[in-house]
């Protein structure tokens, strides 16, 4: 199954697509965590890259699309995956479809900008394997420490609430209009992020026909 996770910063795509992934035995694509892997290597397209991930603006299109075209023809993909935060533009989406490869469900996590500003201030996120927590929705089990790989956690520096206004406004100017073109196509498929973690996984899974 190739599945996008589609939905405003901190709406829990990452957290969901990383539950599913295990759940499927497939990989998941995250061009937000590809690209703060190489702003942390210090590549050139890293450091392109940095100043418009620090201030919560998008990442030009054909920088992101090449990272994804190269991603996507690795062998793990071959048998499906999960893209977390790509495409976030009509370009990226059409540059999708021009490279030939099919989706097959496009979930749409909706949750208010109110809860999201809420769930930013509590993230914590893993820089080494970038696995996401919640101080107090989704705890790790060592404070401070990643379970899957026992790296320090920290705070992104683009879940500043100033810089989490201005993702928002940039998602609802830039990627929403996506919503529409994948609903178009009968791909689309929504859930309510709901308070509680295993509610949405729950719904989740029903969405994409899959056992909780
Ligand atoms: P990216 O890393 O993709 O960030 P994002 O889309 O803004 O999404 P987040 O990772 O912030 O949130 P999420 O929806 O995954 O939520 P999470 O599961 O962590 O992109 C960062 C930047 O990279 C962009 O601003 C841009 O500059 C650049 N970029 C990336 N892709 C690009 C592209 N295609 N084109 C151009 N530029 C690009 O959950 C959030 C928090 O809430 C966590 O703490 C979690 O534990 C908690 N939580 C989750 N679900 C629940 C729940 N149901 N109840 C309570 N808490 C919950």
């Amino acid at each position: 199954m190739n599945i996008i996770f589609f939905g405003a910063p901190g709406a829990g795509k990452g957290t969901q697509a990383e539950i599913v992934s295990k759940k499927l035995g497939i990989p998941t694509v995250s061009t937000g965590n590809m690209i703060r892997e190489a702003i942390k290597n210090g590549t050139d397209m890293g450091k392109s890259a940095k100043s418009y991930i620090d201030a919560g603006s998008l990442v030009p299109d054909e920088v992101v699309i090449g990272i994804i075209k190269d991603r996507l023809d690795k062998d793990d993909c071959e048998n499906g995956f999960i893209l977390d935060g790509f495409p976030r533009t009509i370009p990226q989406a059409e540059a999708l479809e021009k490279m030939g490869v099919k989706i097959d469900v496009v979930l749409n996590i909706e949750v208010s900008d109110d809860a999201i500003i809420r769930r930013m201030s509590g993230r914590r996120t893993c820089l080494k394997c970038g696995a996401t927590y919640h101080v107090d929705y989704n705890p790790s089990k060592t404070e401070g420490i990643c379970d899957n790989c026992g790296a320090e956690l920290t705070v992104r520096k683009d879940d500043d609430p100033e810089v989490v206004k201005n993702r928002l406004t940039v998602y609802h100017n830039e990627t929403e209009p996506l919503k529409d073109f994948y609903s178009k196509k009968g791909l689309l498929k929504t859930v309510i992020g709901q308070e509680e973690l295993s509610d949405t996984t729950k719904l989740t899974a029903e969405a994409l026909g899959i056992e909780d």
